[in-house]
């Protein structure tokens, strides 16, 4: 019995010296202390030797469990400590190489000149306004003098919902339905989203449009002049070459347009510029007295100035950019630059 308890621990102490993991060992243990192990079954087979022969082996049994525990439980915690050892390693994070950046977004470039736009003229004054993107044709054309059918309606290229539901082609409307609801003294902006049919280097079938009028008892063109003259000094600075050009619009009388010196060119003339050596960025005009007639003001008594500015073509000047498509393609490499 004692060669046989002495071979079992034999056994375990070169099974436990081979296992590997902290599960193979565990596999050793059950196979060697378990209940049905080999050391069990002559624990209990104990019973059937004599008397004086018992404590003997006895105790045997019982230390060689004790020494076969002893290891598994030195062994186990070594595996451990490897285990972790390793994990730690695999895991290991350097403190001292330089972390990942954040990239921050940014205001995009039309958003930017918006802004600054809308802060000049709310510094003199105006408040601001706004209507709806979907209207109707009677805001957009009749309440400003361009009857059903009138050929001026083909100024714009609209894009149609139904027949008298439109994607607004310009911020003027905003202009009927302010002065239909208030009466003068009125000094309004309305920015905005316009839509049409229409899309090169210089046009988009979106872009954005700022509007503004001013109502009151005696407006001169020499107000709208001024008016228009400081905006262009703070948006531009001194440098920039800009020009009043007679033009029409239904709802205005007189009308001027507004252009400034091509960014490509410099006034010499491009393709850009298609050989004019301007870009126009606004019209405008002393309001119509027929747009007044219809909102219910008397003509006699008031007068007022009017004008709406493409926002793209001011960014387009300011930033030096010479297609327009480039604000709405979202290229984070052109944006990055704003
Ligand atoms: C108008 O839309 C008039 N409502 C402006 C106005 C308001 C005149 C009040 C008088 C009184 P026009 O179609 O010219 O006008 O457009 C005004 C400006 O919008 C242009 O000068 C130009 O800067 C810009 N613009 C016009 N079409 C486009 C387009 N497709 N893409 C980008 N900008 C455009």
């Amino acid at each position: 019995m004692q060669e046989k308890i002495k071979d079992i621990e034999k056994q375990a102490l070169a099974a436990i010296e081979k296992a590997a993991t902290a599960a193979a060992l565990e596999e050793v243990r059950v196979k060697f202390l378990g209940k049905k192990s080999e050391l069990m079954a002559v624990l209990k087979s104990l019973g059937t030797l004599s008397l004086e022969d018992r404590p003997q082996a006895g105790s045997l049994v019982n230390a060689s469990k004790s020494i076969i525990e002893t290891t598994i439980k030195e062994k186990m915690t070594a595996l451990l400590q490897a285990e972790q050892a390793k994990k730690i390693e695999a895991e290991k994070i350097d403190v001292t190489l330089p972390g990942k950046g954040i990239r921050r977004g940014r205001i995009h470039p039309i958003t930017q000149v918006m802004e600054e736009a809308k802060s000049i003229f709310l510094r003199l004054g105006y408040e601001i306004a706004e209507g709806p993107d979907i209207e109707s044709d009677h805001y957009n054309f009749d309440g400003l003098n361009i009857p059903p059918h009138h050929p001026s309606r083909d100024m714009w290229s609209t894009l149609f919902v139904s027949d008298s539901v439109i994607l607004r082609t310009h911020t003027s409307p905003v202009q009927v339905r302010v002065m239909e609801k208030r009466k003068p003294p009125l000094a309004i902006i309305a920015p905005g989203r316009v839509y049409r049919r229409d899309s090169d280097a210089t046009h988009s079938p979106v872009f954005h449009q700022l509007e503004g009028f001013l109502v009151d008892k005696k407006v001169t063109f020499g107000d709208l002049k001024g008016t228009l003259t400081e905006f262009l000094r703070q948006m531009f600075g001194q440098n920039k070459k800009v020009r009043f050009r007679p033009s029409f619009f239904p709802f205005t009388e007189p009308s001027a347009e507004v252009d400034v010196e091509c960014v490509m060119c410099s006034g010499r003339g491009c393709r850009l510029c298609k050989e004019t050596g301007w870009l126009e960025i606004l019209g405008s005009g002393m309001i119509d007295p027929n747009v007044f007639k219809a909102v219910g003001y008397d003509a006699e008594k008031h007068g007022g100035f009017a004008f709406g500015m493409g926002i793209e073509r001011i960014a387009m000047l300011k930033y030096g950019i010479d297609d327009i498509r480039l604000f709405f393609e979202n290229d984070i490499r052109f944006l990055e630059q704003f």
